[in-house]
């Protein structure tokens, strides 16, 4: 089916699940959740000193990469309304996703200005640069942009809350768990889409989910330094496999969307399934062998202590 055809196909659904996310969407405001009196002047030729605020490097690492994605906006908003257009339902859901999108950045930044927990020269020098290079993935089709945007909303999701609760600050837990809630509703509106799609087109669909778990990689392309500050993530159990395993590809792909229950695929849909559900088994054993290891060393250096 050609992408218009579909996307015209799915605009009921679109505007159901889009009443729906309105219907349960609460209004917030970023400037209500800041502790704006922790926060004070910056003199002159300010330097960062990380002693300012104790806080483990990878919990640095990952406020640092959730708050530069949410940054990238402009060009998850061009890969959105390139995918849906400026019409009907969907241009509706396209615009008031960008406008939710919008205050993540400006509460994240806000609470890390005035707490002072990251060098607010290097994350505004990293800002520029992500921003200059505008580098977001593309899905080539509506199916791999649905399952996509279904992962990769829950993944973040997922990354603020957990961030929220390392950080050890009530303030701060707050700003992330109230970003993390509107992550969730994001996801919602396209796990549901998907969910319509593999009625509609369920080969296609099927296909679509195997590639983009395939290729799966948490927003973070353009970030300087992006594969270190990921491994901190992961080390510090913020976001890594079991997270992503247990998570999102078990609730997910193989309980909500069903896919090993699809009957009446086509042969390259069947052969994709088969390697998705091998694919989630392996990265459910990575992610207990990794979290073993984490254990394990944590222990030694409790055992050091
Ligand atoms: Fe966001
Ligand atoms: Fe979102």
């Amino acid at each position: 089916m050609a992408a218009d055809a579909l996307l015209a196909e799915l605009e009921p659904t679109a505007a159901r699940l889009l009443d729906r996310h309105l219907a349960t969407s609460k209004e917030w405001f970023p400037h209500e959740l800041v502790p704006w009196s922790r926060g004070r002047d910056f003199e002159a030729g300010y330097e960062w000193d990380p002693s300012e605020v104790s806080l483990p490097d990878e919990v640095r690492s990952s406020l640092f990469v959730n708050l530069l994605t949410e940054d990238n906006l402009p060009y998850y908003f061009r890969t959105i309304e390139r995918m849906f257009g400026g019409d009907s339902a969907w241009g509706v859901w396209a615009r008031r996703w960008t406008a939710e999108e919008g205050r993540h950045s400006i509460v994240i930044r806000d609470y890390l200005t005035v707490t002072r927990a990251i060098d607010p020269v290097a994350l505004e020098r990293a800002r520029m640069a992500q921003v200059e290079c505008g580098q977001v993935p593309e899905p080539e089709t509506p199916h791999d942009g649905f399952a996509y945007v279904a992962l990769q909303e829950l993944a973040t999701r997922i990354a603020h809350h957990n961030t929220g609760k390392v950080l050890e600050d009530k303030a701060g837990y707050e700003v992330m768990k109230k970003v993390a809630s509107d992550e969730n509703r994001h996801h919602l509106f396209y796990r549901d889409m998907v969910a319509a799609l593999l009625e509609l087109d369920p080969s296609e669909m099927v296909c679509a989910i195997e590639r983009q778990v395939r290729t799966f990689e948490m927003p973070g392309t353009g970030i300087v330094d992006f594969e270190v500050h990921a491994k901190a993530i992961a080390k510090a159990g913020i976001y890594d496999f079991a997270i992503h395993h247990d998570q999102i590809l078990v609730p997910v792909v193989l309980r909500h969307w069903g896919v090993e229950s699809l009957e009446g695929l086509s042969p390259e849909a069947e052969e994709a399934r088969a390697s998705l559900v091998q694919r989630i088994d392996r990265i459910g054993r990575a992610g207990r062998r990794f979290a073993a290891r984490r254990e394990e060393s944590a222990q030694q250096v409790l055992a050091a202590v």
